[in-house]
């Protein structure tokens, strides 16, 4: 059976404590065998590899949790190394927050699980001072594999930054905003995959499901448990649009919360930037260029500010 690979921030690996799984490099759309689980890892070989431009290596899914759980348990020695580079910790954090995002899709009736995705933000701040901290981090992203896990930790990180941007909220303020983006599709887990990764056109039956996402996902997350407003509000409205022309409640301008307005922005913005089975990814500028052709659909000085924050040529 051929096998998964999940990517590792090379940065993150501690040769003497990081386990005792194969590590594999990517070449092209290839993975080479770099260490045997059983010999050991040296710090020079690690520097060889970044002095030769890797960023990531490569475990078999299979190790991918015994992996997950030494990042988990280094993070702290991980952000305080001030050798390490911010994209390389914001990397290691968007992994651990896409695997929280991971483990409410893929259990959401457990008890406590939103708390996960809570305690991760109370605990943890991005290393973001600036844009540019930000799209080279945005542009990362590309190297994981699960769709809708990189997309809600994308729309997180954006949704955060344009918050903390335009209101200056505090981290504690932001708490709500990222547990609502990181969880605004998880009604899509009522819509089968087939549907989610079809190439073609939807038929109005199955165009009809995928509108149903956030009323879905609002009511799913209600149920267990998760009672803040506006992090209920961008699971529910991050599909209005400033016109009307939006789903499932059809409000108008200032009638959508003002968060799931910034939301619906970074919504597009992050699915239009990545690889779709129907559609290429859209380079930074152009996705920005697509959005202001529809720019009716958007919050007008909301839009404005997300395009200097991405930097639309203008
Ligand atoms: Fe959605
Ligand atoms: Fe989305």
């Amino acid at each position: 059976m051929a096998k998964n690979f999940s990517p590792i921030v090379l940065d993150s690996i501690e040769p003497e404590y990081f386990p005792a799984v194969d590590l594999y490099v990517k070449q092209g759309v290839n993975y080479t065998l770099y260490r045997n689980g059983e010999t050991d890892l040296s710090e020079s070989g690690l520097e060889r590899l970044r002095q030769s431009g890797v960023e990531f290596v490569y475990v078999d899914s299979c190790n991918s949790d015994e992996v997950l759980l030494y990042v988990e348990s280094n993070l702290k020695q991980i952000c305080g190394n001030e050798k390490i580079s911010r994209t390389s910790k914001n990397l290691v954090l968007s992994h651990i927050m896409m695997s929280d995002i991971g483990e409410v899709f893929k259990n959401p009736a457990r008890p406590g699980i939103c708390a996960k995705c809570r305690s991760f933000l109370d605990q943890h701040e991005f290393f973001i001072d600036d844009r540019l901290d930000l799209l080279e981090l945005l542009s990362k992203f590309s190297h994981y594999e699960v769709y809708l896990f990189k997309h809600s930790a994308q729309v997180a990180i954006l949704a955060m930054y344009m918050h903390r941007k335009l209101f200056g909220m505090t981290p504690e303020e932001l708490v709500p905003i990222g547990v609502g983006a990181m969880l605004h599709d998880i009604g899509m887990l009522d819509v089968s995959y087939d549907i989610h990764e079809k190439r073609d056109t939807l038929t109005p039956q199955e165009y009809l499901r995928v509108r149903h996402h956030p009323r879905s996902g609002h009511k799913m997350l209600h149920q267990i448990g998760l009672s803040d407003p506006v992090s209920l509000s961008m699971v529910l409205d991050h599909h209005e649009r400033y016109n009307g022309t939006g789903y499932p409640r059809q409000l108008y301008e200032n009638e959508i919360p003002k968060s799931a307005q910034i939301g619906a922005i970074c919504d597009t913005y992050c699915a239009l930037t990545m690889d779709r089975p129907y559609r290429p990814a859209s380079p930074p500028v152009e996705a920005v260029r697509i959005m202001r052709g529809e720019k009716k659909l958007y919050h007008p000085g909301y839009f404005e500010a997300f395009a200097d924050i991405i930097g639309d040529g203008d």
